[in-house]
């Protein structure tokens, strides 16, 4: 499903390479830069964009979250940035950007984002101290908290549709951020514009974390 919106959009900027790669396995990771590596010789930039949890952790109370529960969604949702940021530096020769996507509920609490909240604050330490590893290689590493978009894996928490209604009544903006305002900063993350900073937490989400009542 994913391959048929991706290839047109690969196709867009002249790529052929497009490749499935499960980052929850380290030889799945090993395999894909290995193929990378036939192709390209420089990477500029990493935009990680990947979360997971089970179903079940994403609704009810935080406290029944299971350990295998809170296992998987740390690896994929946390750890899986610095699995590709490592296996992404030997391409990295002249510096770049690594940029991730987090959400507010690793800074409060949200109902029934539960243990993501958890991985994504795990998330946004690991691109504090990523960015403190990989800056004397001029590789810069950001992460944009983004208000909630309608996509596949929100639609997997619940409640998410009252989500952006309270969020579109309470934020500064009136209104839920669009997902092409995300794409934009991350454009601002990826280049020249942003040269000077790394290690950030960038909020696009309408002015939503500011309020605090
Ligand atoms: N949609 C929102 O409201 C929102 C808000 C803030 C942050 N985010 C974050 O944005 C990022 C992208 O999510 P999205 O909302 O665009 O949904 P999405 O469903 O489009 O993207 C999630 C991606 O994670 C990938 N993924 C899951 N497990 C994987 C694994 N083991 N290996 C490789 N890839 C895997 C999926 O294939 C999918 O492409 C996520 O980190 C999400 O937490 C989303």
């Amino acid at each position: 499903m994913l391959e048929r919106r991706v290839k047109p959009l690969a196709e867009s900027v002249q790529s052929k390479f497009v490749e499935q790669c499960d980052l929850g396995q380290d030889d799945q990771i090993e395999a894909t830069f290995g193929k990378l590596a036939k192709v390209w010789d420089n990477v500029d930039f990493v935009i990680h964009a990947v979360a997971f949890a089970a179903k079940e952790d994403l609704e009810g109370h935080f406290v029944d979250t299971s350990r295998k529960g809170f296992a998987l969604a740390l690896d994929v949702s946390a750890y899986t940035l610095t699995a590709v940021a490592k296996a992404a530096l030997p391409f990295m020769k002249d510096g770049g950007s690594i940029t991730t996507l987090t959400y507010y509920g690793a800074e409060k609490v949200v109902p029934n984002y539960n243990v993501m909240g958890v991985a994504k604050a795990a998330l946004e330490a690991s691109v504090r101290y990523l960015a403190a590893d990989l800056g004397q290689k001029n590789i810069r590493v950001n992460a944009i908290s983004a208000g909630p978009v309608r996509t596949l894996a929100a639609m997997g928490i619940s409640g998410f549709r009252d989500m952006l209604k309270h969020v579109a009544d309470k934020t500064p903006l009136r209104r839920n951020v669009q997902a092409d305002e995300v794409g934009k900063t991350s454009l601002y993350l990826t280049s020249d514009l942003s040269s000077g900073v790394t290690g950030e937490v960038i909020h696009v989400d309408c002015g939503y974390s500011i309020i605090g009542m």
